[in-house]
């Protein structure tokens, strides 16, 4: 049988370093804090961490706004510590994946006062200065160009006008930026989450973005010339080139704006190994969270990454609203656990964002709590992303178990309940759900590679097998408050398939009865027909 490989195969944990776990007492997460809890991974059955930046940053954008990329900030560790983090994960049977924001870089990084110390400092060309804008706008609000005095000109940023772009088609910045990703595979890195990859190369003539219909700045225009231009593509080979000299190493990218389709395009045998998908983060204000949206979505993911393209899953990240605050009402985990088994038994690397397992909730602020730079602008209409970076929430003490201290963002209200201890002994909860589905794909090639097969079925639930050979598993997921009764079809009798896992099932000789919210993964090693729809529902 093929190898297991971590990167396909395996799970991914994203870490928010200031919001994992705090070891000096200081309010902020660290690196010591995430080496206390491998042992925690390792149950949950996690394959590989991602460390959002652990790099020295002055925190306009919470750490996306690097000043040294071969560093680590003082208030996260040292590089000593660091690198008692990269063996330790190692000898947890885990990796370790670093984020590289390689798109811009702080305006107090050294190459960018040199560059804006004068026009003809040998790093002005590492940034974009003009003397004109261009009507170019900037993600977080406002013109993407921002005027310096000192040099009389304008330089672009994407993001905030503490994070200026690199001119990435400078080759001194190409080989200068290549070298950062040498020396964190040197130190035994495993892979690394391309930050917003898609924009590190701008239009060279700076051309105008044709203008379209949008509320804001920012979306009145089409990204025709500051995203997704020609030359990423060989960059890409050049990274994966290097990335190829070093035993299993990986990347994987997130496009910024762009949709999946193009996505797709960026990955491949001799490209990037995946680039993120957000299929299933939609808002659902916008997209009502239902089995019929739901399908649309994965027949879509499921016809463009196909062949040498292997999809990722993903929930929720540090910039998203929470998966249950989306879809879960109040403290009920129903919707959580579906959402969950969704994640775990698609086709694609599972992406699961620290606190999801056990249902964590976007923390409520007031408007003077809020500290992400695009909440502060946008009250009330966007409320940033800090809902969604509180505290993990450890235990049912005062800070969570997180610190011993005021932690640096409040910690959600409802963790004296809902937190890890209490979790872990109920047998019911999502954290149990989530760890015994994580050992699930381990232990069944068809969850894992298995073929994606979608089944027609009634109205409120969804229905689907993965396939692969040998082996059939097939998942029976009910969104809806009632119960729902599916029709089996002759040669798919019950016995014919063994229960993985169940929130609670019903069967008879001839149907299935899911009761509210049940979710149900069934096993067969026979060749077996599916269950077919049922058009009346049982009230
Ligand atoms: C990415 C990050 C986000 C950050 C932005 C600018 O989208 O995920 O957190 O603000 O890039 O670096």
């Amino acid at each position: 049988m093929e190898k297991y490989l971590w990167w396909r195969d395996g799970v991914i944990y994203q870490i928010y370093p200031r919001s994992f776990m705090d070891s000096n007492g200081d309010g902020l997460g660290d690196l010591q804090g995430i080496l206390s809890r491998l042992d925690y991974l390792v149950e949950l059955g996690i394959d590989a961490i991602w460390l959002s930046p652990i790099y020295p940053s002055p925190d306009a954008d919470f750490g996306y706004d690097v000043t040294d990329h071969t560093a680590i900030d003082p208030r996260f560790g040292t590089l000593a510590d660091f690198d008692q983090l990269v063996a330790e994960t190692h000898r947890h049977g885990m990796h370790i994946i670093l984020d590289m924001v390689m798109n811009h870089t702080s305006d107090q990084h050294a190459w960018f006062r040199e560059s804006r110390s004068s026009r003809d400092n040998p790093k002005r060309d590492w940034y974009l200065w003009r003397d004109r804008p261009n009507n170019w706008e900037a993600s977080f609000g406002g013109r993407a160009w921002e005027y310096d005095r000192t040099s009389a000109q304008y330089y672009y940023h994407m993001f905030l006008k503490e994070q200026p772009d690199l001119n990435w088609r400078n080759p001194q910045v190409r080989k200068a930026q290549l070298e950062v990703f040498r020396f964190w595979l040197e130190r035994g890195v495993d892979g690394f989450r391309l930050d917003v990859f898609n924009m590190y190369f701008k239009d060279a003539a700076f051309r105008d973005n044709p203008r379209q219909f949008g509320l804001r700045g920012f979306n009145r225009q089409k990204h025709v010339y500051d995203c997704d231009q020609p030359e990423m593509l060989p960059l890409t080979q050049e990274l994966r080139a290097m990335l190829d000299s070093y035993p299993e190493r990986y990347a994987v990218g997130e496009i910024f704006l762009s949709p999946t389709g193009r996505a797709a395009e960026y990955i491949g045998d001799q490209k990037l190994h995946a680039a993120f998908s957000f299929d299933f983060t939609a808002s659902e204000l916008f997209f009502p969270w239902s089995p019929a949206w739901v399908r649309k979505q994965i027949e879509r993911r499921e016809a463009l990454f196909a062949g040498e393209r292997w999809p990722t899953t993903v929930f929720a990240n540090h910039d998203l609203p929470r998966t249950a605050s989306r879809y879960c009402r109040g403290e009920d985990d129903a919707q959580a656990k579906l959402a969950m088994t969704l994640l775990l038994t698609l086709r694609g690397t599972p992406f699961l964002y620290y606190g999801e397992e056990i249902g964590m909730r976007d923390v409520p602020l007031r408007r003077e709590e809020i500290q992400d730079p695009p909440g502060k602008r946008y009250w009330p209409f966007y409320k940033g992303r800090d809902g969604c970076r509180a505290p993990m929430q450890w235990d049912g003490s005062e800070y969570a178990g997180f610190s011993t201290v005021k932690p640096w963002l409040r910690v959600h209200p409802d963790h004296f309940q809902r937190n890890l201890a209490a979790q872990r002994s109920n047998p019911d909860s999502l954290f149990n759900w989530t760890r015994k589905l994580i050992a699930l794909r381990k232990e069944i090639p068809a969850l894992r590679k298995g073929e994606f097969v979608s089944l027609a079925s009634p109205s409120g639930t969804l229905v689907y097998q993965r396939r692969s050979a040998g082996q059939t598993v097939q998942v029976m997921l009910n969104f809806t408050r009632k119960p729902i009764q599916l029709q089996i079809e002759a040669g798919a009798e019950p016995e014919k398939w063994t229960p993985l896992l169940s929130t609670g099932f019903h069967e008879n000789s001839r149907s299935w009865i899911l009761k509210p919210n049940e979710i149900v993964v069934l096993l067969s090693t026979q060749p077996a027909p599916p269950v077919k729809a049922s058009p009346q529902e049982k009230r």
